[in-house]
């Protein structure tokens, strides 16, 4: 088509300049990004009456729940729960500011509701804000966001996930040995409420002088290599006498254990996890991890789109509401927080394999036959 070349009538001109921007637009959602559903976008007082979702995520690389289980089990559940309702879901790839645009971009779009699994707690409150100006609610997924107008929070009980993964510490722990904390972003207000839930365990211990805690940090982004090469420093300064590496998620274990691999010190160092990976079961069954910490994402993911279709239908959410989330700014946010559950080399088919949330098949390729009589 050579649209600027030739001489035309200026109305053809102009159709031909809004279907190209059009198509252009369509084409310009990045990977990960995802649309689904026909209904119009409509701007409606807090949330009622609401057929557009947004729902942002924060990162892919760093952890794969968000795009592998997150992202699918949020989509099916909101068609589920609001069938004729537009809903996009975009990730921003580990950037605040990214996502602070994609929330903007999705309000110009017109979406009514958002729900934020925020990269940065704090940096999301001027998410929160911007909806507020426009009367959107917003639903915090699985991460806090410290503002005091945030309208509800979705998650599990987080300090419980890291007195989870203290009390199995404290269940193995001899007196005397060496213990290592790397923990996951200080950005992400989970990291704060998982160290502190670990260390409501470990503390007394470390007090009275049973644990030494050798080294402790938190890992910017959560970033797998970022917890090798801080475990490769523990383990050095330690001289290599760690006993207990308390790792914040499987992710992270899963690069821990390769430092402790390059010491043969694998499967000598009980080390921790959350999340129930088919990376992390793994690492248990070949001895290399203790433990992880299972969230049944299926049940964050319908809990949040019931909240969205309460909203949008104008019906009572305290029904749903289980408790009550204190944000930095002193605000109580209507939350829904469910249960997370111990995996260990004991439980595994009795949690994650009979909820369907890894199978077996996963779990078990590549690894010899008849492993933890599982395989
Ligand atoms: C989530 C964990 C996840 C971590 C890194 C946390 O906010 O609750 O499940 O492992 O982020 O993505």
């Amino acid at each position: 088509m050579h649209l600027f070349a030739q001489k035309r009538n200026p109305l053809a001109l102009l159709m031909s300049i809004l279907t190209l921007t059009m198509v252009l637009a369509a084409c310009g959602s990045s990977a990960g990004n995802t649309s689904t559903g026909s209904g119009t976008a409509s701007t409606t007082a807090g949330g009622k009456g609401c057929q557009h979702v947004g729902v942002l995520l924060p990162e892919s690389s760093t952890s794969p729940r968000w795009e592998t289980k997150d992202a699918p089990l949020l989509l099916a559940a909101l068609k589920t729960a609001m069938p004729s309702a537009t809903i996009d879901e975009l990730n921003a790839q580990g950037s605040a500011p990214t996502q602070q645009s994609q929330a903007e971009q999705e309000l110009t779009k017109g979406a009514c509701i958002l729900v934020v699994a925020a990269h940065d707690s704090q940096a999301a409150s001027a998410i929160v804000e911007k909806a507020k100006a426009s009367n959107v609610p917003v639903i915090a997924y699985d991460r806090l966001i410290q503002d005091k107008n945030l309208n509800y929070y979705v998650s599990f009980d987080n300090v419980k996930v890291g007195e989870l993964q203290g009390q199995f510490i404290v269940d193995h722990a001899k007196k005397g040995q060496n213990l290592v904390m790397i923990n996951g972003s200080q950005t992400d207000n989970n990291a704060i409420l998982f160290r502190q839930g670990a260390l409501n365990k470990l503390q007394p211990l470390i007090d009275n002088k049973t644990l030494n805690l050798v080294y402790t940090t938190f890992t910017p982004d959560w970033v797998p290599a970022t917890a090798q090469t801080e475990m490769e420093a523990a383990l050095t300064k330690a001289a290599n006498k760690v006993d207990i590496a308390y790792s914040a998620n499987d992710d992270m274990a899963n690069t821990i254990i390769a430092a402790l691999k390059a010491q043969h010190l694998n499967g000598k160092v009980l080390v921790t996890g959350q999340d129930a990976t088919v990376a992390g079961i793994q690492n248990i069954l070949t001895g290399d991890q203790s433990m992880t910490v299972y969230k049944a994402i299926t049940k964050e993911a319908t809990a949040t789109a019931q909240l969205a279709a309460a909203i949008s239908n104008g019906t009572d959410t305290a029904s749903m509401i289980n408790g009550q989330t204190k944000t930095s700014d002193g605000a109580q946010i209507p939350s829904v927080l469910e249960t997370p559950v111990v995996v260990d080399k004991t439980n595994i088919v009795s949690t994650v394999i009979a909820d369907g949330y890894d199978t077996k098949a996963d779990i078990c390729k590549g690894l010899p036959a008849g492993l933890g009589g599982i395989c």
